[in-house]
């Protein structure tokens, strides 16, 4: 008997491939469509089968569909730069809202009835209770990275005979060193590989192209928070990746559409993390720069997993050590310093 195919559109970026792996592990056959505008082919070519091109271009779509019959998509193709998504807005609701829609549209009128769809905590805007955060929270969103991705959302939801899900993912951390995957942004923005990569002594080109030099920052120690720094919640890739299978799994067995928050529920200051990747990596004189707070960046985001444990019966098992371990691992590769020189020199 042969897999059931899904389509998995961003599947040569971060996210992506690690759910790539994990369907491949879970008796699925990926197939990736992804542009490589910022997505790697080393990870593209894991996949059992890639196709490149636009997520927007409805005959490429449309084509993908013919040829490989899925019986589900995964839509992660995205521009992920909240700071981007502020100086450039029409980049983000072009390419995170209009192209998902023609995306959804495509393939449903194909007869894909089963969608699952990378959304972000960046809906529910700017928090301010400490509480976690739960799915019936009002979404308010206060960029347009944001703004798209609820757009995207509430769209998915309105075609007819298509069941989705859309899981709001908060920090996601980590690797899969094991399969060679990781993530290798340019730039990178996120906390984690801020903080280990300066600790584990990366080649000069790479220290150069990410301006590690520069050193890592902590933005804010006056936040009503245990240590004064801001608390966010840090979920390990491969606890996310297996919550989309979950999801998918959800979906095809007859579930109906319905919004997860994936997070572990409970949070970690920037200290915290700091002290974590001093003591993982053994550089106990460690000691980041502490300057202003950033504006917009709430003192706590932390989500409530309660939904999706119940629903889904999804429980991250990788905490915050194995998240940096495994960061750490990966950037070590020579494959992470090759993407990096090569992606900054473009
Ligand atoms: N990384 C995070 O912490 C985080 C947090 C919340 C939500 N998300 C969401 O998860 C998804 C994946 O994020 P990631 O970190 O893996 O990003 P990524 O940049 O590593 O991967 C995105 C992939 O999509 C591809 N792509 C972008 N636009 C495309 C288009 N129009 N057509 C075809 N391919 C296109 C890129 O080439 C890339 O391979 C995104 O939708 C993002 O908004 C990520």
């Amino acid at each position: 008997m042969s897999l059931p195919v899904v389509l998995v559109s961003g599947g040569a970026g971060y996210i992506g491939s690690h759910v790539v792996h994990v369907l491949q592990q879970s008796g699925f056959m990926p197939v990736v469509l992804d542009s490589l505008v910022n997505g790697n082919l080393w990870a593209a070519e894991k996949a059992d089968a890639f196709r490149q091109g636009d997520i927007g271009d409805a005959a490429f779509v449309r084509a993908a569909c013919e040829e490989f019959k899925p019986v589900a998509a995964l839509h992660f193709a995205a521009f992920i730069e909240v700071g981007e998504s502020v100086k450039n807005p029409q980049k983000y609701f072009v390419n995170n809202r209009d192209k998902a829609k023609i995306f959804f549209d495509t393939i449903a009128g194909c007869g894909v009835r089963h969608v699952v769809f990378s959304s972000t905590a960046a809906v529910y805007g700017e928090v301010t209770e400490s509480d976690p955060i739960k799915e019936t929270r009002p979404t308010e969103p206060i960029n347009p990275y944001g703004q798209a991705k609820l757009d995207a959302e509430t769209h998915l939801r309105t075609i007819a005979g298509v069941a989705s899900v859309a899981l709001r993912y908060f920090n996601v951390a980590g690797a899969a060193p094991q399969a060679s995957l990781g993530e290798a942004h340019f730039p990178e923005s996120h906390l984690i590989p801020r903080v280990v990569l300066p600790l584990i002594g990366m080649p000069a080109a790479v220290q150069v192209a990410l301006d590690l030099a520069k050193g890592f920052k902590v933005f804010g120690d006056d936040y009503p928070t245990r240590d004064g720094t801001a608390v966010r919640d840090y979920i390990h890739v491969m606890d996310l990746a297996e919550a989309h299978v979950l999801a998918l799994r959800y979906l095809i067995g007859g579930g109906a559409s319905d919004v997860f928050n994936l997070g572990s529920g409970s949070g970690y200051s920037v200290k915290e993390i700091v002290d974590a990747a001093r003591s993982a990596l053994n550089r106990p004189d460690f000691a980041p720069e502490i300057v202003a707070r950033r504006p917009g960046d709430p003192a706590t985001l932390i989500a409530d997993g309660a939904k999706a444990r119940s629903v889904l019966g999804w429980q991250p098992k990788r905490d915050v050590a194995a998240m940096i371990g495994d960061a750490a691992q990966w950037h070590r590769l020579p494959v992470y310093a090759e993407t990096i020189v090569e992606k900054s020199g473009r």
